[in-house]
């Protein structure tokens, strides 16, 4: 199987209650970590590339990359493993212009920080060049906290989906699918400590997600596919294995994985995940280096971060998201 949009993968796990993994990928060891969880598990596939991983590793690069692990579940698992190659947050028509001529099977166009008329319009542009070529758009409405390549955004400045304006995004807009922000947020640190309680053992609880915002805007847009950005669950075995190996990361917190699962039996269609591959790569990166400082060989160290990612990636798919053996 070559590339695909994702069209077919969100009408499945919308009918059966899950979602699709979308993974950011910066280089050789993230795909093949990634792409190797997948064909194991039969699993549908979004890689998505931000702007800035398309600065750091070349657009080229990172589709021959993807190719290649398409080429290689087939020959070697004999498995038509089903990759759409999504663009995440475009933040210009010509961005998104540029991945679609050269190969993307999806753009997101994240005009959510314009006002309302301007997102429309640009959301717009982007859909009517997109679909003359057979490409899928994701558009965004309300803001997320955190930090997306140079946009910070403060939890003051964000702010939730308002559900009255879906219908009217969508319809005007003719969008393939929609991001809401829902409480979620990007990064390592969603969420101060004043956001937070804490359970027993001291560590941060956030708040809870907005489950009534998500079930009016699956009222609103019956059968229409949902997308969660900034959904890594920040798992605290990596941080403190960070934190033991010398790192410094205090109080970093995620979305707990039981609210992804959730979410993922309702419209979320796509679930974003790019701070938890980071960390399993670090953690594991950091702990390597200090066992064993004699080392200097990268592949002494990047063989067992990218098995690390597989590992991450496949409890992901099977716990939070159950998009396992969905392909
Ligand atoms: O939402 C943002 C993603 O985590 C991508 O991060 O822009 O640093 O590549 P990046
Ligand atoms: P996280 O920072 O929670 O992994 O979110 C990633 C994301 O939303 C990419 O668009
Ligand atoms: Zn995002």
């Amino acid at each position: 199987m070559a590339k695909v949009t994702s069209t077919k993968m969100f009408a499945d796990a919308y009918k059966n209650g899950y979602a699709v993994g979308a993974f950011n990928v910066n280089n050789m060891e993230i795909i093949q970590g990634i792409t190797a969880a997948a064909t194991e598990l039969h699993a549908p596939l979004i890689l998505q590339v931000s702007k800035g991983a398309r600065a750091y590793a070349n657009h080229i690069y990172l589709m021959k990359l993807i190719e290649a692990a398409i080429e290689d579940a087939q020959q070697n698992a004999g498995f038509d493993l089903p990759i759409c190659v999504h663009l995440d947050h475009g933040d210009s028509f010509e961005l998104c212009k540029s991945c679609i001529d050269g190969g993307f099977t999806s753009v997101m166009i994240d005009g959510s920080s314009k006002p309302y008329e301007e997102n429309i319009k640009l959301t717009r542009q982007v859909v009517e060049y997109a679909h003359d070529h057979g490409v899928v758009v994701e558009g965004e409405l309300g803001t997320l906290a955190g930090i997306e390549d140079e946009v910070k955004v403060s939890a003051a400045d964000s702010s939730y989906t308002r559900p009255e304006e879906v219908e009217d995004f969508v319809n005007r807009t003719g969008v393939d699918s929609l991001a809401i922000a829902i409480g979620t947020s990007h990064g390592a640190y969603k969420f101060t400590a004043d956001q937070c309680t804490r359970n027993e053992k001291g560590q941060l609880v956030p708040p809870p997600l907005r489950f009534d915002i998500l079930t009016e805007v699956e009222k609103r847009l019956p059968g229409f596919p949902i997308v969660l950005h900034g959904s890594s669950s920040v798992p605290q075995e990596f941080v403190q294995k960070i934190n033991a190996y010398g790192g410094k990361m205090p109080d970093a917190v995620g979305i707990p994985e039981e609210q992804l699962r959730e979410a993922a039996k309702m419209a979320v269609c796509k679930i974003n995940i790019d701070s938890d591959l980071r960390l399993a790569m670090t953690a594991s990166i950091r702990e390597h280096f200090a066992l064993n400082p004699d080392h200097f060989d990268p592949r002494q160290y990047l063989k067992p971060a990218r098995e690390a990612i597989k590992a991450m990636v496949m409890h992901k798919m099977i716990d939070v998201l159950g998009c396992d053996h969905r392909a």
